[in-house]
């Protein structure tokens, strides 16, 4: 019901997303969408492109309200520079989408910066999901995230949605200061040897009450998934212990339960948040991973699609040598996303915000 259409190419006139469904009478504070879009571009690390990634909110906003109607929401894009993709456009690289859109579109999609498959598509979920954070904030949901791990620095100990909300003052979003530090010396280090690094993100959602959601296929586990997924360059998805629950036994993985004053919790969280397809009532903890940059500087081996021949590539362009940093804001806005349309299909959220 709170659906989300992405536009936008890389080095095309702009990104964005279509929000059809928002409640109307939503307060939106244009300037919190638009700190929440700037979360994904300041005091990171890596990205060589400079966007100013100004938000023009184009539609569906009337007054500083929602009104129901499709909010279109747009980022222009200012700092192209499609010199480097010339020498490319036949030579699909290694760990890119390059080959596959090119059998998929036969050869019509705009390949300048990897076109619909360019990071830069991400910048429109995150605005959508500044609006997401708005409907959500109406009934007292928060969603935080940050770096869990950095190539193969982790940071270890528990994480309460307030510290992790701190994370954004560490240039790669760590929620620790020493191991933030470390991470920025690992990112550097791989982008000197022409190499990139991946990672993992931990999102957190708090204030979800129990039952939301479906047991299939529209679960709210299966619906993040999907959605988590469809981040480019995620790798892997897990809730709560996620892969690490296949090693437990019952006794060790299940989430023994308490009363509190006659509320029903539980003693701990391994299901992060959901069971059976719906919020559990304890907090919402979900994992995802993300592979290493695929462009990198290092010659690698491809093949020219116009000769067939193989060849060796060397790649010139602007890439980030981790996405990571910048991923969190994106990971967050997903979640965002995901929740908004399961509370507004559960009735939680009313069609008319007052
Ligand atoms: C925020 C963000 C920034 C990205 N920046 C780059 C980049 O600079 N260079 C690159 O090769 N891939 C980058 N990617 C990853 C590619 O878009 C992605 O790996 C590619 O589309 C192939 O899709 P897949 O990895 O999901 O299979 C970025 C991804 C995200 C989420």
């Amino acid at each position: 019901m709170f659906v989300v259409t992405s536009f936008g190419e890389s080095h095309g006139a702009c990104v964005g997303s279509l929000v059809d469904g928002c409640p109307a009478g939503l307060e939106l504070n244009a300037g919190e969408v638009q700190a929440f879009l700037d979360k994904r571009q300041r005091n990171v690390l890596g990205s060589p492109r400079r966007e100013p990634d100004k938000l023009e909110i184009l539609s569906g906003v009337f007054e500083g309200f929602t009104t129901g109607a499709p909010i279109c929401l747009v980022i222009w894009n200012r700092d192209v520079d499609s010199s480097a993709y010339e020498e490319i456009r036949h030579v699909p690289r290694p760990g890119h989408a390059d080959y596959a859109a090119r059998a998929r579109y036969g050869g019509f999609n705009d390949y300048r910066g990897g076109g619909r498959f360019s990071g830069r598509i991400t910048a429109g979920f995150v605005a959508a999901g500044g609006v997401a954070k708005a409907v959500l904030g109406r009934i007292g949901v928060e969603v935080a995230a940050h770096s869990l791990s950095i190539g193969r620095v982790s940071v270890g100990g528990e994480f309460t949605i307030e510290k992790v909300k701190r994370a954004y003052e560490s240039p790669v979003r760590c929620a620790d200061p020493e191991v933030s530090a470390k991470m920025v010396e690992e990112i550097a280090k791989a982008e000197a040897e022409g190499d990139s690094l991946g990672g993992v993100v931990e999102a957190i959602a708090t204030g979800l009450p129990p039952g939301v959601g479906d047991p299939v296929f529209e679960s709210l586990d299966s619906e993040l998934a999907k959605a988590l997924v469809s981040i480019p360059a995620v790798k892997a998805v897990g809730f709560g212990e996620g892969f690490g629950a296949s090693a437990l036994r019952g006794s060790e993985n299940n989430d023994q339960f308490l009363s509190v004053d006659g509320k029903v919790s539980a003693r701990t969280n391994r299901a992060g948040g959901v069971l059976g397809g719906l919020s559990s009532g304890m907090p919402l903890v979900v994992r995802v991973a993300f592979k290493p940059t695929p462009s990198i500087k290092r010659e690698q081996r491809s093949v020219d699609l116009m000769s067939g021949k193989e060849v060796k590539i060397k790649l010139q362009g602007r890439f980030d040598p981790c996405v990571v940093p910048r991923a969190v804001p994106v990971v967050e806005a997903m979640c965002s996303i995901v929740l908004a349309d399961q509370c507004i299909r559960c009735g939680l959220i009313p069609q008319v915000l007052r």
